[in-house]
């Protein structure tokens, strides 16, 4: 593809060129690394079809001796894990005490439209006031929020018509129809994601079932999942994020500083700053999750002698790859997951595999470490067979439909928008008919990971290029580099309604950087 260098204004406030965002150093007393042990989130599973789940504000100990007040689901953070089986519809009842709307959405989950988590589906705690008239006991008009974005788009106070507040309790429903993988759940309010994604309302969906059972894959307690998140903390362990100040934002240039996406300068694995686990000398299954806000990392492994440990990577977003891949080094975007097999039963007890970040500086180059603690037996024959996935060729006569993520040109001016246009939750940007395949097209002229809802695509071109190492199998989201226009197929089944296109970058998503379609 071209070789375009990136913009002046990107890198000074990135860490590396690949990175975007504004750092922000916490005053805290930060632990050495390698010394906490890594957490596991709880898991919870449906009794009968139901999973209910609490949000609210807990103190959570992140920094060892210190306190942090988050938002969260069921008091932790991470969020507990979910887990389900395929087909087996499941009730998520979420409750909220927060003192803040929230809108939860299952990435990667084939949701009919009113569980989806649409920006302005809110959840509020009982009691609260929404600005807007409500019609019937607990429906209303829910947009009550208005913050300018600094570039004029005239959304302040845009009502969404559709939009269903409801008070102190609200009901997810989720089919499952969908083969085993890694999906999480997060917020997504609309212009508020970033900030309440980073305060704590993120966790782990696993979808299971048969075939992938019947597959020899490390189980138990060798399959990690492992949630990747940066924040940055006060003295006292208040988290810290920027203000949104929209007279500043309506500034030029002060956007760029404050909105190029927010990094920390602490890494979290499971919620846990640069953890150590303890391990098996054995073949282990890590499910990784970038659930940062706006960083993205290059992935490597490596013993504390020097050797690199590879990755064999079995899933990818959406399920298994039809076969095993194997990696040195695994990037990761915000949103995207990466199912893969770590080999560590040719190391003596002992030895200590460290996972670093290749596009961090410093502590942010460091992740988290593994101890094998002893040997172990393991008879996992990773199978050459995986899944049954269509190779990813282009169909014949498809639809192809442009979306274009760019900061120029947005209502004619400067702003964050998609094919020129900020999020308008009443206006979906097309209409797209169910069951038939399209060719969609991602272009950008920054770094921007590009999500979309209901269905998974495949990569089919990369610029010039086939899919890249890291674009195979089934995708929800996409890493899409600078002048890089990448195209995918995709086919929306079953579930008619409004969804979302966005960039998961979450400061951009804020932004206004996302469009609803709707499926017909
Ligand atoms: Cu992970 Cu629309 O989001
Ligand atoms: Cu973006």
């Amino acid at each position: 593809g071209l070789a375009v260098p990136v913009a002046g204004s990107l890198a000074a406030c990135g860490e590396t060129p690949q990175q975007t965002g504004r750092l922000l150093r916490s005053a805290a007393r930060l632990p050495k690394a390698y010394a906490t042990p890594l957490p596991l989130p709880p898991v919870r599973r449906p009794r009968g079809e139901l999973i209910e789940i609490a949000q609210r504000s807990a103190t959570v100990e992140i920094l060892p001796g210190l306190k942090t007040e988050m938002m969260t689901y069921d008091g932790v953070f991470p969020g507990p894990t979910l887990e389900t089986r395929r087909g087996e519809a499941v009730t998520v009842r979420h409750t909220s005490t927060l003192t803040l709307p929230t809108a939860t959405h299952l990435h990667g989950g084939h949701t009919p439209a009113k569980s989806d988590g649409w920006p302005t589906d809110l959840l509020v705690p009982p009691g609260f006031e929404t600005k807007h008239t409500e019609h019937g006991s607990s429906h209303g008009s829910s947009h009550g929020s208005s913050h300018g974005r600094g570039h004029g788009s005239g959304h302040q106070g845009m009502a969404d018509p559709e939009a269903k507040v409801t008070k102190g309790s609200r009901d997810y429903r989720y089919p499952l129809e969908q083969p085993a993988t890694t999906l999480w759940y997060h917020d997504h309010r609309m212009d508020f994601t970033a900030p309440q994604v980073w305060r704590g309302l993120a966790g782990f969906h696993i979808v299971r079932d048969d075939e992938e059972d019947a597959l020899s894959l490390p189980r138990g307690e060798r399959e990690l999942p492992l949630m990747i998140t940066d924040r940055s903390f006060d003295e006292d362990g208040a988290l810290r994020y920027p203000a949104i100040d929209p007279e500043l934002l309506g500034e030029p240039g002060v956007e760029d500083r404050y909105m190029a996406g927010v990094l920390g300068d602490v890494v979290l694995v499971n919620g846990a700053p640069w953890p150590e686990a303890e391990v098996d000398g054995a073949q282990y299954r890590l499910r990784l999750l970038n659930a940062s806000n706006a960083r993205r990392y290059a992935l490597r492994l490596h013993t504390d002698d020097g050797k690199p440990v590879g990755f064999t990577q079995i899933g990818s977003d959406g399920g298994l790859l039809s076969t095993p891949a194997e990696h040195a080094e695994v990037t990761m975007a915000p949103g995207e997951r990466f199912d893969v097999v770590v080999d560590f039963r040719e190391l003596a007890p002992g030895t200590t595999v460290e996972m670093r970040n290749g596009l961090g500086r410093g502590r942010t180059a460091q992740v988290m470490r593994f101890r094998i603690a002893r040997r172990a037996s393991d008879d996992v024959r990773i199978p050459q067979r995986l899944a049954d996935v269509p190779p990813p060729e282009t169909p014949g006569g498809a639809v192809v439909r442009r979306w274009h993520f760019r900061r120029e040109g947005v209502h004619g001016r400067r702003g964050w928008g998609i094919n020129g246009k900020p999020f308008d939750p009443a206006v979906p940007q097309a209409q797209v008919p169910l069951e038939s395949t399209e060719i969609w097209e991602f272009f950008t002229d920054a770094h921007h990971p590009v999500h979309v809802h209901l269905s998974p695509f495949q990569v089919l071109r990369r610029g010039n290029h086939g899919p890249g190492p890291m674009d195979l199998g089934w995708k929800d989201t996409v890493d899409v580099r600078p002048y890089e226009a990448v195209r995918v197929r995709v086919k929306f089944e079953r579930y008619a309604g409004r969804f979302l296109i966005h960039c998961h970058n979450l400061e951009h998503e804020d932004m206004a950087m996302m469009a609803g379609f709707e499926t017909i």
